[in-house]
C-alpha cells in the first residue's frame, strides 16, 4: 500500500524529498490559527482506507502539538487505516529526569501524547541520553534512525584533514563513530551547564593537531552555546578557523547569526528546514517509513 504523505508548514521540502526516495503519495493539510489562537485543521486528501503519514518536524513544538493531534484524529475519523508520524526531529528528548522538586518530566508525558495519536514514528538521532531506548517511553514503534554516517560522509567531502571535537561526554557517542568512519582523530570536551542559556566547557589539549581543521559535531543546537563555548576555546589556541556540524538546528533566536560568526562554516542535517542544510536524510527516512507505514 503506497503511504500518503501530509506534511505540515516547515516539513513539505522533507516530505517532497521522501517522497523521491520511495513509494509515497504526498497530500495537503490545512493548519491555520482561528483569531482567538485555537487550532483549525483540514486534511485536503481522501485519506480513506489509506495508511497515511503526517510529516513535522517538531521543534517549536507546543503549537504544533494540538493540530498534530487533531490531524492523526481526524485521519482515523475518515476511514485511514494507519496514521504515522515522520518527525525528522522529535522534541521533549532532553527533560528526561526531575533536577528540582516539582519538575515536569516532559519526555515521557510528551511521547504519552504521540504515543496515543500515532500508530508508528519514526525519527533521526533523538537525544537519548538518560532514556536509553525509544520504547523506554514511547508505546508504539518508534524508530531512532542515526544521521552519523551522511554527517561523516559530508565532513570527508568537505573538510581537509579534521580534527573531530564533541562538546559534551554524551556526544562521544556519535563523535567517536563519525571520527572512525572519517579517518580523523577526535577529542570530547566536558560541558557544565550552569542554566538554559550558560555552559562550561573544559576542552582537552589539541596542540598535537594544530594542522587539522576543528569541526565540532553535535546533535542539537538550540541557544548555540555550547558549539560557541566551545569556538571560543578553539579560537585560543591558534587552530584554523573550525566548521560545525550538526544534526538538528534548532537555533532559538540569534543562535545561527552567532555560530556563523564564530565557525568558518555551519552545516546542519534537513531534520528542520534552514539555510544551513547540507545533509539530506530523506533516504534515510524512506525505507523505514515505507516499512511502518505497511504495518510490517
Ligand atoms: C545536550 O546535551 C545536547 O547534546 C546539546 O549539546 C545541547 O542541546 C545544545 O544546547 P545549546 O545549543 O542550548 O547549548
Amino acid at each position: 500500500m503506497t503511504l500518503l504523505l501530509l506534511p505540515f508548514s516547515g516539513s513539505q521540502d522533507i516530505a517532497e524529498k521522501i517522497s523521491s526516495a520511495g513509494d509515497f503519495d504526498v497530500g495537503e493539510l490545512e493548519v491555520r490559527r482561528f483569531p482567538d489562537g485555537e487550532s483549525y485543521v483540514r486534511l485536503r486528501c481522501d485519506v480513506s482506507m489509506r495508511s497515511i503519514a503526517i510529516v513535522s518536524s517538531m521543534n517549536n513544538p507546543d503549537p504544533k502539538l494540538a493540530p498534530l493531534i487533531f490531524a492523526a484524529a481526524t485521519a482515523r475519523e475518515l476511514g485511514a487505516r494507519r496514521v504515522g508520524l515522520i518527525a525528522p526531529y522529535l522534541a521533549y528528548m532532553r527533560q528526561d529526569t526531575r533536577f528540582r522538586d516539582g519538575e515536569a518530566i516532559s519526555a515521557p508525558i510528551f511521547a504519552r501524547l504521540l504515543s496515543g495519536a500515532f500508530d508508528w514514528l519514526v525519527t533521526v538521532d533523538p537525544h537519548l541520553h538518560r532514556i536509553g531506548r525509544m520504547s523506554d517511553v514511547y508505546d508504539i514503534p518508534a524508530e531512532a534512525l542515526h544521521a552519523g554516517p551522511l554527517l561523516a560522509r559530508w565532513i570527508g567531502d568537505s573538510v581537509t584533514d579534521p580534527l573531530l571535537v564533541g562538546p559534551d561526554a554524551e556526544s562521544e557517542q556519535w563523535v567517536g563513530a563519525v571520527a572512525n568512519s572519517v579517518g580523523a582523530p577526535y577529542v570530547v570536551a566536558q560541558k557544565r551547564r550552569l542554566g538554559d542559556r550558560h555552559v562550561e566547557i573544559q576542552l582537552p589539549d589539541t596542540s598535537r593537531w594544530k594542522q587539522r581543521t576543528p569541526v565540532v559535531v553535535d546533535d542539537i543546537a538550540s541557544s548555540g552555546r555550547t558549539l560557541l563555548e566551545v569556538a571560543k576555546l578553539l579560537q585560543g589556541r591558534g587552530m584554523r578557523d573550525a566548521v560545525c556540524t550538526v544534526i538538528h538546528g534548532v537555533f532559538a533566536d540569534q543562535a545561527f547569526r552567532e555560530l556563523t560568526r564564530a565557525f568558518r562554516m555551519v552545516a546542519t542535517a534537513n531534520t528542520i528546514q534552514h539555510p544551513s542544510n547540507n545533509i539530506d536524510v530523506s533516504g534515510l527516512i524512506a525505507p523505514t517509513a515505507m516499512r511502518l507505514g505497511s504495518g510490517a
